[in-house]
């Protein structure tokens, strides 16, 4: 088996490959002056069944996915066996449904594209919804980070703080966090205007007074979300807030903005790599891959 080391995760392939101990390729990449990607594997796959290491995150979503079909076509063509695309950020998959009439359902545009660039499987880490995956024509399967994002706080010494979802569909994450932290949990409830994107979000009695709370999501996007939960658990007197998510897209000033909004931490993981990315996803992804071999 071997690592293909895609370049928007560089870092993370070369971890999973130490941790594996299945060699690594290395991806030699660039972007022509019209902007198209181009991309070539450094190594032989003829034979192999390879794993390309490949996020989809802001900035660039597109040409990141476009990158990983390229890796894929280029895999096959190379006369790999199994190509196993891991994706730990997933582009388009919060456009799981056909929300308005006239949109589309991308992120099964997404999964048909990358099956006829030849991959065979995809490894994806805390989909949006885990129910996308069952629309895919190829085996999906999503891992879930946040046992590790919640050691990440036991480890600094917050065992037993509130566990807490930013909205009733998040509900499993807090719960999730709730096994490691050994504390409470619970959620807010958040409904979202689809022309608008504004969100309201209200307490559903929740009581954290003087409590430790660490908000999780699946996502921080702009902030916004992250945002309004902690005013809302400042106006209830938590003694801390923290907040932890998967995949820390920070569009614009969200890092900044919840900081003012009195969140005392904002951790991520290496989904998308950045200031914010301090849980690595390595350990995970790595066992996942082991399992399959
Ligand atoms: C949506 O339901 C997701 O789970 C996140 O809560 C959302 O994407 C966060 O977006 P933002 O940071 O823009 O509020």
């Amino acid at each position: 088996m071997k690592v293909i080391c895609g370049p928007a995760s560089r870092e993370l392939a070369e971890r999973v490959s130490a941790l594996t101990c299945f060699g690594i390729i290395s991806v030699a990449s660039k972007i022509f002056p019209d902007g198209e990607s181009y991309v070539r594997l450094e190594g032989d796959v003829k034979g192999e069944n390879v794993v390309i290491v490949q996020t989809t995150c802001p900035p660039a979503q597109d040409g990141k996915l476009l990158q990983l079909a390229f890796m894929a076509d280029a895999a096959r063509r190379g006369g790999a066996r199994k190509v196993t695309a891991v994706v730990p950020y997933l582009a388009y998959a919060r456009q799981d449904k056909t929300f308005l009439t006239g949109e589309g359902v991308s992120v099964e545009t997404i999964a048909r594209m990358l099956k006829a660039a030849g991959i065979d499987e995809l490894i994806t880490v805390n989909i949006h919804s885990e129910s996308t995956l069952k629309q895919f024509s190829f085996p999906a399967k999503t891992l879930s980070a946040i046992p590790l994002l919640a050691q990440y706080f036991v480890d600094k010494g917050f065992k037993g703080a509130f566990a807490l979802s930013p909205d009733k569909g998040a509900m499993y994450i807090a719960q999730q966090a709730q096994t490691v932290l050994g504390g409470e949990c619970g959620h807010l409830s958040k409904s979202r205007d689809r022309y608008t994107g504004q969100t309201v979000q209200t307490t559903d009695g929740l009581n954290v007074k003087n409590q430790t709370v660490i908000i999780l999501d699946d996502i921080i996007s702009t902030g916004g979300t992250i945002v309004g939960a902690a005013k809302i658990l400042r106006e209830q007197g938590a003694k801390h807030v923290f907040c932890a998510c998967v995949h820390g897209l920070l569009i614009g000033d969200a890092e900044k903005r919840m900081l003012d909004a009195g969140v005392e931490e904002i951790v991520g993981t290496d989904s998308v790599p950045g200031s914010i990315s301090k849980v690595s996803l390595a350990s995970l992804l790595s066992e996942e891959i082991k399992a399959q071999k």
